[in-house]
């Protein structure tokens, strides 16, 4: 079965870092979605999404972990060069998984390179004003950061889960006036973009009309300059359906279906038929 094209209305136009910002003063909403392999990503990317994150939700979603911790900088260059080889149009942006720029601003350059030469055009890391020397670092040499504020999923065992953040008042982390300030100091140390997960769309929608750079959000409403979901969520693949993550297909009970139907025409001795043999 082929699959369908992309429709009329999606660019064909290869979507570079400046057009970022530019979709943001167009109003154009960005449209991320994750992928990790190269079939998706084709798939996604013939769909017209504007930037694939390759993310380091590949350690809950493809390797089975609770949390995204785990995951290794090979294992993240691994994925980001399958995803860049297949995509035409969509921004590639590699997930920096845990462990590989907190230590100083140059390890943070170094996995930042890795990721850029396995085919990267951005790199994505956690954290707001702790984090604004090592973005400084990075954009320094010429590599475009995307941030990522709010529920940092990588801050897991800190905030004792994955847990909506901002619902306080303060400058402690996780507090209201805290999240504005690391939403600043992003976008001061030169990050292209900004990715709010877990926060009220209040302070979501704050934050975008006070930033120039444009806000992905995920679990942040409607007010966000783009939205970013999991892709294995927004196919119905996942076994559990987050509250801000719509499954928009029911993939899973369609593979669950066709595994089936294969087994019992196996079962049955009706596969392999006439048509699917060679003589
Ligand atoms: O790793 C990831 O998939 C992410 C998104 C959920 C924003 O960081």
């Amino acid at each position: 079965m082929s699959t369908p094209s992309a429709g009329a209305n999606i660019p064909s136009k290869h979507v570079r870092v400046p057009d970022l910002a530019r979709f943001k003063v167009d109003g154009h909403k960005i449209a991320m979605i994750t992928a990790y392999d190269a079939t998706f990503a084709r798939l996604v990317d013939q769909a017209g999404v504007d930037a694939i994150l390759v993310g380091d939700s590949v350690a809950t979603v493809m390797q089975g972990h609770t949390n995204t911790i785990p995951v290794e900088l090979d294992e993240m260059v691994y994925h980001v060069s399958a995803v860049a080889r297949a995509r035409t149009r969509a921004l590639v942006i590699g997930d920096l998984p845990f462990g590989s720029y907190q230590v100083s601003s140059q390890q943070a350059v170094e996995s930042s390179v890795r990721l850029m030469k396995a085919g990267a055009e951005a790199v994505k890391l956690e954290g707001g004003l702790a984090m604004a020397d090592t973005i400084l670092a990075i954009s320094r040499v010429d590599i475009p950061v995307v941030g990522h504020i709010g529920l940092t999923p990588q801050s897991f065992h800190r905030m004792g889960g994955h847990r909506v953040q901002g619902r306080t008042s303060g400058h402690d982390a996780g507090g209201r006036e805290r999240l504005l300030d690391d939403a600043h100091a992003v976008e001061q140390a030169g990050a292209c973009a900004v990715v709010l997960e877990g926060i009220p769309l209040d302070l979501a929608a704050e934050i975008t009309s006070k930033l120039s750079i444009p806000t992905i959000g995920i679990g942040a409403g409607i007010g966000c300059d783009g939205q970013v979901l999991v892709l294995h969520d927004v196919l119905g693949l996942s076994e559990t359906t987050l509250t801000f993550a719509r499954h928009f297909a029911d993939l899973r009970g369609q593979v669950v279906a066709a595994t089936q139907q294969y087994v019992s025409d196996v079962r049955a001795g009706s596969w392999p038929d006439e048509a699917h043999s060679f003589h």
